[in-house]
């Protein structure tokens, strides 16, 4: 894929409508409703701000949430989930719906930008029309959430026209949302000359430049709890990193896979033969793949458990892994001290429990401390990196979750596809 795009530098915005794609795709307390984390408000401001600095007006837009945008399917969603048909009713369903409404996202920006953010009724109906017409230069308006649009994640292009429509240019800085297909992530790049904002263009640069030309060694830190939702990660990175680390809960199917006893540890049955199809690669293409040699276990998946030493090979039957032990942090954070480039997506253990954090606690502050470009996978990995207090000592953590592991896979992302090449 090529990541080289447009970004707002390389257009005239003076005196545009630019309709910008951004994630708000924030958390919420679920009583009230506030906002949790305003991270990635915060990370689409530089490019709000360069527009609005420049003469432009931003009509901002974004999904929040997985609203159902029809009645029925929510009924049938529900009904899937257990909840009994006949209390579920219209009342209920809108309420899911305004538990979702951008007031919130609105407000917060309006406080980070230190002027009026105009908030749209609706996407692309009779009020966001009339605001977008009105707005002038220097305003900022916000649509409503995307997926109140039953076309948004359809990719409808009759949305995709009607959202261009409201503006002259699109900008996208919505990073977190790239692999999605969308009307409003891709879309609407169909009508209108579509260029990045400064957060994809950043993540572009530093992800897209460790993988199409690392600084070398390439060593590659992958955890989480399952082998099937990294397997495109590994395969691919098995074709571009010097060195591969495993960890996490996946790091027992590959024990397993070699013949270990792994106990009530996390288990993917179902992909022993794959995980011993990466070891051959790996030996095949001369990348160092390192497993875990010790893992700290519980007799039970508790904060309170009782952490036990055992040989990654040997977990007794009643007992199940938590984290990586001594020796392999050990190794671990050996084979990162003269790496070139570090690339982390997934935690080395249940660091949400501080009796099995040592883990992922080492390998960040072996990443704080290389030399090395540091490039943190979205997700639970930043989470961590944020919650152990590492974040200001790497290069870049990204701002997507499945954005970012689809980029890892090496897959065209339709949300960066659709924009200009530079
Ligand atoms: C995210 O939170 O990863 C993005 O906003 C994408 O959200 P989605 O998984 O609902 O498309």
């Amino acid at each position: 894929m090529n990541y080289n795009k447009k970004t707002v530098k390389d257009v005239d915005v003076k005196g545009k409508k630019v309709l910008l794609r951004c994630d708000f795709n924030v958390p919420q307390d679920k009583v009230t409703g506030a906002i949790t984390d305003d991270k990635r408000i915060r990370a689409a401001l530089p490019t709000i701000q360069y527009l609005l600095d420049n003469g432009a007006s931003v009509i901002a837009c974004s999904h929040l949430g997985k609203p159902e945008a029809s009645f029925d399917k929510w009924v049938k969603k529900q009904t899937e989930k257990g909840k009994d048909p006949a209390s579920l009713t219209e009342e209920k369903w809108k309420k899911s719906l305004d538990a979702l409404r951008m007031e919130p996202v609105a407000e917060r920006l309006s406080q980070l930008l230190g002027r009026e953010v105009i908030l749209a009724a609706d996407v692309v109906g009779p009020d966001a029309k009339a605001k977008a017409a009105a707005l002038q230069p220097g305003q900022v308006m916000l649509l409503q959430n995307t997926r109140f649009e039953k076309g948004e994640t359809k990719n409808d292009p009759d949305l995709a026209k009607a959202m261009a429509d409201m503006a002259e240019l699109y900008v996208s800085d919505a990073f977190g949302s790239v692999h999605r297909a969308h009307a409003s992530t891709a879309g609407v790049a169909a009508y209108l000359p579509a260029v990045s904002g400064f957060l994809i263009a950043k993540e572009l640069e530093i992800m897209g430049g460790a993988l199409a030309s690392p600084k070398r060694p390439l060593v590659a830190i992958l955890g989480g709890s399952k082998v099937s939702s990294k397997i495109g990660v590994i395969n691919n990175l098995l074709d571009i990193a010097d060195t591969i680390i495993i960890g996490g809960g996946m790091a027992y199917t590959f024990a397993r896979a070699q013949g270990g006893s792994v106990g009530k540890s996390l288990l993917e049955a179902d992909w022993l033969d794959y995980c011993n199809d990466m070891l051959k690669k790996a030996a095949e293409k001369g990348v160092k793949f390192l497993l875990p040699v010790d893992n700290l276990c519980a007799a039970e998946f508790s904060a309170d458990a009782q952490p036990v030493l055992h040989g990654a090979m040997d977990i007794p039957e009643d007992m199940m892994g938590m984290d990586i032990g001594p020796k392999t942090v050990a190794a671990y954070t050996e084979a990162v001290k003269d790496a070139g480039t570090v690339i982390w997506n997934g935690p080395m253990g249940v660091f949400e429990f501080p009796a099995f954090a040592e883990g992922t606690r080492a390998v960040a502050s072996a990443l704080a401390e290389t030399d090395a470009i540091t490039i943190i996978g979205g997700g639970d990995s930043a989470a961590a990196v944020a919650q152990l207090g590492y974040a200001d000592k790497m290069t870049h953590i990204s701002t997507g979750g499945g954005a970012s592991l689809e980029f890892l896979e090496g897959k065209e992302l339709p949300g960066v596809a659709c924009l200009l090449d530079a």
